[in-house]
């Protein structure tokens, strides 16, 4: 419903309201850098779930009005509000960042009624360019050279530009492919990188979201939605990270992870009873495989029961978690929101009891089918289910557990999707599933955070499946079910790159693929692909070929252990950009663009990624090569392997036989590292070694117990490195609150 001309405006602190001749708009100033924009077709009162809190900090600005329009004058941007609550944001220079398209929607190919008639009788869809009308619609004029990141987990490639996607958490359990529109998680945020400017959107609406970057017009992206309100956030910045910045200023950042959860996960759909699970925990260190956890996925449970133990094949209860924490595993173990439809299992009396299940429209308990045959839903939206729920995690503490993977919160369900108007709240509010789906593992997650955090005093490890935007505050997250094709090693680098842009730094995708059949050279290169991946784990369906490294053969075990050890040698490393991502929100995997934003080269650089600022990867993902085509940006770059010194700004071929992925450090880079152990624990970190290259550096490590929340207390330390031109190191202490390391060593690299 277009809302015609403006009649009347005025405004209060932060907030402008505007009257319409057909309806009336909102626009707050939450900083200068960060305007949300809201028509309230639905609710006058939305509340965000992904921002947590009042974020709105005091602003400058004036309105002006003229005939037909109305002029914001922001100290970072402009705003031009026009007819219709179309906007236009420029800079203060003048440059027009986003402007909303007025005309109508042309879809670029239309198509007979033959056609589709002839389509449709052997099954085809009409792909590409035609989709409906939306309830909520929002169109921005795009220019020739603006590309789009962000948007999550989504299938392809890290610029969206003239593809299509949905925002509906969906576990399919196809082959993931760009023909896929949406997969686990919805995350509506995205960046739009022009020739010269960048802007952030933030279309937080929890309803079923569809965006079209272009492919059905190339003069226009289409946002849309099935209902709520048009709420979306501008977020203004001199660069994508000072965007990244802003998005997560707004829907919070990933916090610092406890150390162990950093290293090497084993795990395997598969595992069916404690012996399986002894065996590979053994033959991890038989072999000399570091290793923190061989994860517990459903076969645990007595017949799929959340929260409770078979002691039919796992064993008495705690018995193999203390055995194997002895020798330094860490228990971490599956749990579903499904709870068995069972009178007399305690989950599910407690949760008819108290009315914490969702209900069907009737009124009725709204049943569907997972994994223990009928399962009824956690209403999670509420505070007290999520009380409930967190509380029963001390059936898990209590055995040991360390760690939680939440699974199949999309919620996925077996006897076709959940009903639209199957009852469910948000807090005190009551709503339907249409609202809820893309939230439902959000709430879920929260739950489980706080739980965990209050059983154990620790850094929670929360894995979830699925999530919606500023689930980053609660929950790592991996990709879901992808399989053992060589397209979805490349889409790896990608997704979790996208993701990364998104405000998700904990992440990771099943490393050899979960469905399908791996083999040697595929997991190797998988290996290579996912060792800076910060949740870093093998894991694989059942009935699929075994994917632990000593199943192919020597070779595979020698190279899937250097890389494991390479992994745990670069841990420092990666736990100081946990640290720093608390303050800037920037992922650990990093796609070039994101650090050199004017190098054309890097705009579509699928099959590389920087760790941080000071690595670059670019692994071999492409079945039989044994070189690579890698690209290094601006720079003087150092091969880790030969010490070999690059120029950047070129391409070049290098060899990578089966055992090589390509790794290069920056000039004047010093890189903390830590010797490798077979799991974090096993010996006090008691020396670090820095790692570094030619050339002047500075260099700010981090360091805490890696395990709890005392370093709020100040009980952390905070080294400065500097190195002068000719390699001279000195240590200034930023901060002293923590045992300090025994000794720190230097090895240059060169
Ligand atoms: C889902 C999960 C997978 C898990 C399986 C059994 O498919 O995505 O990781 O192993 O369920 O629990």
């Amino acid at each position: 419903m277009k809302l015609g001309k403006i009649t009347d405006y005025k405004y209060e602190g932060n907030k402008l309201t505007l009257d319409y001749e057909k309806g009336k708009a909102n626009i707050y100033f939450i900083t200068d850098e960060i305007v949300r924009f809201e028509i309230p077709y639905a609710t006058d009162s939305y509340e965000s779930i992904a921002v947590e809190g009042d974020k709105s900090l005091p602003c400058e600005f004036k309105v002006e009005k003229t005939a037909d329009e109305l002029s914001i004058s922001g100290k970072k941007v402009n705003i031009k509000v026009m007819k219709d609550f179309a906007i236009e944001v420029t800079d203060k220079k003048g440059k027009v960042l986003m402007t909303d398209y007025t005309g109508d929607r042309t879809i670029r190919e239309t198509i007979s009624v033959k056609s589709m008639q002839q389509l449709e009788a052997e099954g085809h869809e009409a792909f590409g360019s035609i989709h409906g009308e939306y309830k909520v619609q929002n169109l921005k004029a795009i220019d020739k050279d603006d590309l789009f990141y962000g948007l999550g987990d989504k299938t392809g490639y890290l610029n969206k530009r003239e593809y299509y996607f949905e925002n509906w958490n969906s576990d399919i359990p196809l082959a993931h492919t760009e023909a896929v529109p949406a997969l686990y998680k919805s995350i509506p945020f995205f960046i739009c990188k022009k020739k010269d400017g960048v802007y952030g959107l933030f279309y937080d609406n929890t309803y079923h979201g569809y965006f079209d970057f272009g492919q059905e017009n190339s003069s226009y992206f289409v946002y849309g939605a099935d209902d709520g309100n048009l709420n979306y956030y501008y977020i203004h910045g001199e660069s994508m990270a000072e965007i990244i910045k802003g998005y997560t200023y707004l829907t919070g950042r990933t916090p610092m992870p406890q150390l162990w959860t950093l290293g090497y996960h084993q795990c395997r759909w598969g595992y069916e009873s404690a012996k399986d699970i002894r065996d590979v925990a053994y033959t991890m260190r038989e072999n000399r495989i570091p290793c923190e956890s061989v994860q517990y996925d459903i076969d645990y449970m007595d017949n799929f029961k959340v929260f409770t133990w078979d002691e039919n094949f796992y064993e008495k209860k705690g018995k193999l978690m203390e055995e194997l924490s002895k020798v330094g595993f860490k228990p971490v173990v599956i749990i579903d929101p499904g709870t068995k439809k069972e009178d007399g299992y305690f989950m599910y009396d407690e949760g008819v009891e108290n009315d914490y299940f969702a209900k069907a429209a009737d009124g009725s308990l709204y049943i569907n089918k997972v994994w223990p045959g009928d399962s009824a839903f956690p209403d999670f939206g509420r505070e007290d289910v999520r009380k409930w729920w967190a509380k029963s995690h001390k059936n898990l503490t209590d055995m040991g557990v360390m760690g939680v993977w939440n699974d199949m919160n999309e919620p996925a369900s077996f006897e076709g999707p959940l009903p639209g108007d199957v009852v469910f709240h948000i807090g005190d509010r009551t709503t339907d599933h249409r609202e809820v789906h893309n939230v439902y593992a959000h709430f879920m997650d929260m739950a489980t955070f706080s739980g965990m955090k209050e059983l154990t005093g620790k850094r929670p490890l929360v894995i979830t499946r699925a999530c919606y935007a500023g689930t980053q505050k609660y929950a790592a997250v991996w990709t879901g079910d992808n399989q053992s094709l060589w397209a979805h090693l490349q889409m790896l680098i990608p997704q979790l790159c996208s993701l990364g842009m998104s405000g998700f730094a904990l992440l990771g995708t099943d490393i050899g693929g979960f469905g399908g059949t791996c083999n040697s050279e595929l997991l190797c290169r998988w290996i290579q692909a996912a060792v800076f991946s910060p949740f870093f784990r093998n894991h694989a369906a059942k009935g699929t070929r075994n994917q632990e490294p000593w199943k192919f053969n020597k070779e595979t075990t020698n190279i899937y252990r250097k890389y494991v050890e390479l992994r745990y040698k670069f841990l420092p490393y990666i736990y100081d950009l946990f640290h720093e991502c608390q303050e800037t929100g920037l992922p650990i995997m990093r796609p070039l663009v994101l650090h050199y934003e004017d190098d054309e080269n890097t705009y579509n650089l699928n099959d590389e990624f920087l760790v941080g600022e000071n690595i670059l990867v670019s692994p071999v993902v492409m079945q039989g090569a044994t070189k690579k085509m890698v690209y290094l940006p601006k720079g003087t770059w150092y091969d880790y392997w030969t010490g070999e010194k690059l120029q950047g700004e070129t391409y070049f071929i290098k060899d990578a036989p089966l055992g090589v992925c390509p790794i290069y450090i920056k000039e004047g880079s010093i890189i903390p590292t830590y010797e490798s152990v077979q799991y974090v624990g096993e010996k006090p970190y008691d020396k670090l070694i820095l790692l570094t290259t030619p050339g002047a550096g500075r260099y700010v490590h981090y360091q805490d117990n890696g395990e709890d929340y005392k370093y709020e207390n100040g009980e952390y330390n905070l080294y400065e490195f500097t190195k002068s031109e000719n390699g001279e190191l000195s240590t200034n202490m930023l901060h002293e609150g923590y045992a300090k390391y025994n000794s720190i060593e230097v090895s240059e690299l060169k």
